[in-house]
Parts: C-alpha cells; sequence; structure tokens
C-alpha cells in the first residue's frame, strides 16, 4: 500500500515551528567524520530518509554512528571498508559527497555513479578532474569509479568552472590532511560549505576563506572530533514561508539565519507577506490574496536558492499576475510543473523558463511527486487548493522534510499520512 499525503485545502496556519537542522550541510559533515580521530557530537541532525542513509554507510564502512534524539554520535577510530555498495549508493543520491573523504582516509575508493537521477544528468566530472589534480588516479567504468592515490595526496590550485557545491566540498576534504596547501578559485559560497569549514577547523583544519569564492587549505597531520551544531535548513524555512503566504496565514519560524534566506524574503515581501526578524526568529504575516513577484532566477548562492524554486513556484500558482521563473542550475527541474497544473495552475514551459499566470482558485486532485523539492511544493499547493489533495510519492519528501505533515498539522493544517 503505497504511502500517502490528504491535504483538505484551504486552513490558516498559526503558531511557531522550530526548523530543523540542514540536511545539506549535516551530510557533508558525517562524511567529515570519516578524517578524525575520537568522538563527533552533531546536533541538530534532522531525523529524515537522507541522514540515515548516510549514518548505515558510515556504519558499513566502520564506524560507529548512531542518533541520539537529534544528536549524532560519530566514532571513526577503526574504518574497514572503501567502497560504498551499490545499494546503499542507490539509497542517496548525494553519496558522492563521501568520495572526498574515503580516499583521504583510506588513500582509494570505490563508488558507483549516483542512479540516474530526478534532476537531469548528475555529472561528476569536476569532483573527479579536481582529486586528479591532488594525486588520485580514477578509473571509470561500466557505472563504476575505482579511485587510488599515487603516493600521498597532496595540495594543488583548482579553478571550478562553476561554483558546484558537492565538488567544493570533495575538494575540502580531499585537501584538509594532504601535503601542502590547496586553492579552491571560484568555490561555491552557500552557508552548508562554511558550516562544514566551521566543523573541519573545530576539529583542527587550517581553512579560510568558506564563504568566499576563493578558499586556501593547508594540509594538517591529523584531525580529532568535536562538539559541532548544523545551521537550521534554510530550504525547509522556505517550505514554511510558502506554506503560510498561500494559505493567508500568520506563523512564527524559530531558528532562522536571516542572512541565509536573504535573497527568498523580497519574493514574499513583494508578493504582499510582511516579514520582520528577531534575533532567530522570523515573524510572518501574509494576506488572504497575494501579488506576484516579477521573476525568480535561481543562482549559486547568494543568489536565488535552485532548491526553494519548487515551493516559490508553488506561491506564484495562486499569486495574482505572472511570475517567470528561470532554473539556472539544473537542466531539468520542472518535474513538479505537470502536477500542478493537475491542481489548475496555469504555467507554461521552454526550456529552463517557466512562465506562471496566478489562477485564482487551485482545486484538489490525486498528484504524483518525483523529486524532493517537487513534493514539497505540492504539499504546498494542496495547503491552498479546494478540497482533497492526495500526494503519492512522499518517500521523496522524507529524504528531506522531517514529518513535514506533522508541522503543518501541528500549524493547524487539515493533513495526514495514510
Ligand atoms: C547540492 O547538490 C545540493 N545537494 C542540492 O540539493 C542543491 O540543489 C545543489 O547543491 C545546488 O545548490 C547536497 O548538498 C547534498 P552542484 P550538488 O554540484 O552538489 C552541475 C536538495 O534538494 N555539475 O552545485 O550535486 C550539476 O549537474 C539537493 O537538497 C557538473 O556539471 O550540486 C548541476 O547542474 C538537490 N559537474 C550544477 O552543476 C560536476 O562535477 C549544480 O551542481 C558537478 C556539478
Amino acid at each position: 500500500m503505497a504511502v500517502k499525503l490528504i491535504v483538505n485545502g484551504r486552513k490558516k496556519l498559526s503558531g511557531q515551528v522550530d526548523i530543523q537542522g540542514a540536511k545539506n550541510s549535516a551530510l557533508p559533515i558525517l562524511s567529515a567524520t570519516l578524517l578524525t580521530g575520537g568522538e563527533n557530537i552533531l546536533h541538530c541532525c534532522p531525523h529524515i530518509s537522507d541522514i540515515n542513509a548516510a549514518i548505515r554507510i558510515l556504519r558499513y564502512l566502520g564506524s560507529s554512528a548512531y542518533m541520539e534524539g537529534h544528536t549524532a554520535v560519530v566514532r571513526c577510530d577503526n574504518i574497514v571498508h572503501s567502497e560504498i555498495p551499490e545499494n546503499l549508493m542507490r539509497e542517496m543520491r548525494s553519496s558522492i559527497v563521501f568520495l572526498g573523504a574515503i580516499i583521504a582516509r583510506t588513500g582509494r575508493a570505490r563508488l558507483y555513479f549516483p542512479g540516474g537521477c530526478e534532476l537531469g544528468p548528475r555529472p561528476i566530472d569536476l569532483h573527479l578532474n579536481a582529486l586528479r589534480k591532488m594525486g588520485v588516479a580514477i578509473d571509470e567504468r561500466h557505472g563504476c569509479i575505482s579511485c587510488k592515490v599515487c603516493d600521498r595526496l597532496h595540495g594543488a590550485r583548482i579553478s571550478l568552472p562553476f561554483p558546484s557545491v558537492g565538488a567544493t566540498e570533495n575538494i575540502i576534504l580531499a585537501a584538509v590532511l594532504a601535503k601542502g596547501t590547496t586553492v579552491i578559485s571560484n568555490a561555491a559560497r552557500e552557508p552548508e560549505i562554511s558550516d562544514l569549514c566551521e566543523y573541519l577547523n573545530k576539529c583542527g583544519a587550517r581553512i579560510y576563506g568558506a564563504g568566499e569564492s576563493k578558499i586556501v587549505i593547508d594540509g594538517v597531520e591529523e584531525l580529532n572530533g568535536c562538539v559541532h551544531t548544523i545551521i537550521p535548513d534554510r530550504i525547509v524555512a522556505a517550505t514554511l514561508m510558502a506554506a503560510a503566504a498561500v494559505t493567508g496565514s500568520e506563523i512564527t519560524l524559530n531558528g532562522v539565519i536571516s542572512s541565509h534566506i536573504d535573497s527568498i524574503i523580497p519574493m514574499f515581501e513583494e508578493s504582499g507577506c510582511k516579514i520582520f526578524i528577531d534575533n532567530g526568529k522570523l515573524h510572518m504575516t501574509c494576506p488572504d490574496n497575494l501579488s506576484s513577484f516579477k521573476s525568480v532566477r535561481t543562482m549559486p548562492y547568494p543568489g536565488f536558492p535552485t532548491d526553494a524554486q519548487a515551493v516559490m513556484m508553488a506561491v506564484a500558482c495562486v499569486a495574482k499576475g505572472t511570475t517567470v521563473f528561470v532554473e539556472n542550475i539544473f537542466e531539468s527541474r520542472y518535474r513538479h510543473v505537470e502536477e500542478l497544473t493537475r491542481l489548475g495552475a496555469n504555467i507554461k514551459v521552454a526550456n529552463k523558463v517557466a512562465v506562471v499566470e496566478g489562477v485564482n482558485h487551485l482545486f484538489g486532485a490525486k498528484v504524483t511527486a518525483r523529486e524532493l523539492r517537487g513534493a514539497a511544493s505540492l504539499v504546498v499547493t494542496g495547503l491552498c487548493a479546494e478540497g482533497v489533495t492526495e500526494i503519492e510519492g512522499i518517500n521523496f519528501l522524507e529524504r528531506g522534510y522531517e514529518n513535514l505533515e506533522v508541522t503543518l498539522s501541528e500549524l493547524g493544517a487539515d493533513i495526514k499520512k495514510v
């Protein structure tokens, strides 16, 4: 029996929510624990399937890793494997984030290409080219990547043609224990990169410039586990803001770092929502009728995040006027459009451009999610559609959102998992 969500729309939300820890920060930090001796205590790890998959991978490799509430306790004193079996790779698209750490810890790695992903091809050429420059011999065949360090990982000057988040993370993880200095030009600047580097520096790494386009890493001899609190998830915050906006609600989000959502707040304000933030609490008051916010162009941080494009499109569907979306990061990240139109949305897609004409009403229907952020946009639209919306494919939702339906029903939504 497929698990699905049943949403009865048009209920106002109210109250406050604590924002969960950031999935895309916890994942590279869990991978980074492979480089440490001693114990790591990681607070604010969200209970989501991608984190569970990362814990399983760590255990397979030989770590002792377990969750105590929202705290991950990880020791990597005796790593006994250097490959990730295909079944574990298939469980999590982003298991490529383990590549740099496994190589740095064991001198070798064998991974299977993350399966055909929901967001179009997920090449890893930038990761592999950089690792080759740092002394890794790489053989790719039959969907398997075999890596072997020639004699020792050494620093290199690496210029990324695109500020890839995953490639930046893998270079950092390969560089922190390498011989000499690594300089990354055109590095990704996402907050999750800064969080990873803050964790690594607490473990004894020497990383300078995290959050900037140029990052310098001086290799050190060893790293020791530490206590670290993962940053809040800015995309979960954007998702809950979208839910409030489409239901004309007034809510408070606890644990928001406003600089992380500087590129998102203006869209909500343009649509008529009032937002103010005081020491980590975001208060939002939304009108019954939203205005469109003209255009959304996804860009590397600090531009508008591609992960918030789908939930922002859900808001545009019921905002009066026309909103133009340009998806510049992933090749095919409009899989949710087909499902949104089943709910009555008026959206036209041409390559990376999607034009959304706001409509007065959306009507509940049976829809199917096909990837994580698209699933979130279907939940948001279900909250404002007339009648009942049934959402299948919520296993995608659970990869990145911890009990989203529980959070929303506690705020007053009529939503349940069956
Ligand atoms: C990270 O993916 C996130 N995942 C993604 O979040 C996020 O959408 C993305 O960064 C952009 O912010 C994790 O952190 C686990 P990229 P990543 O490397 O590292 C191309 C979510 O919903 N590219 O910055 O894979 C690539 O095809 C997920 O939580 C190459 O061409 O993103 C894409 O078009 C989805 N060659 C673009 O760059 C490479 O070697 C951005 O990729 C690497 C990437």
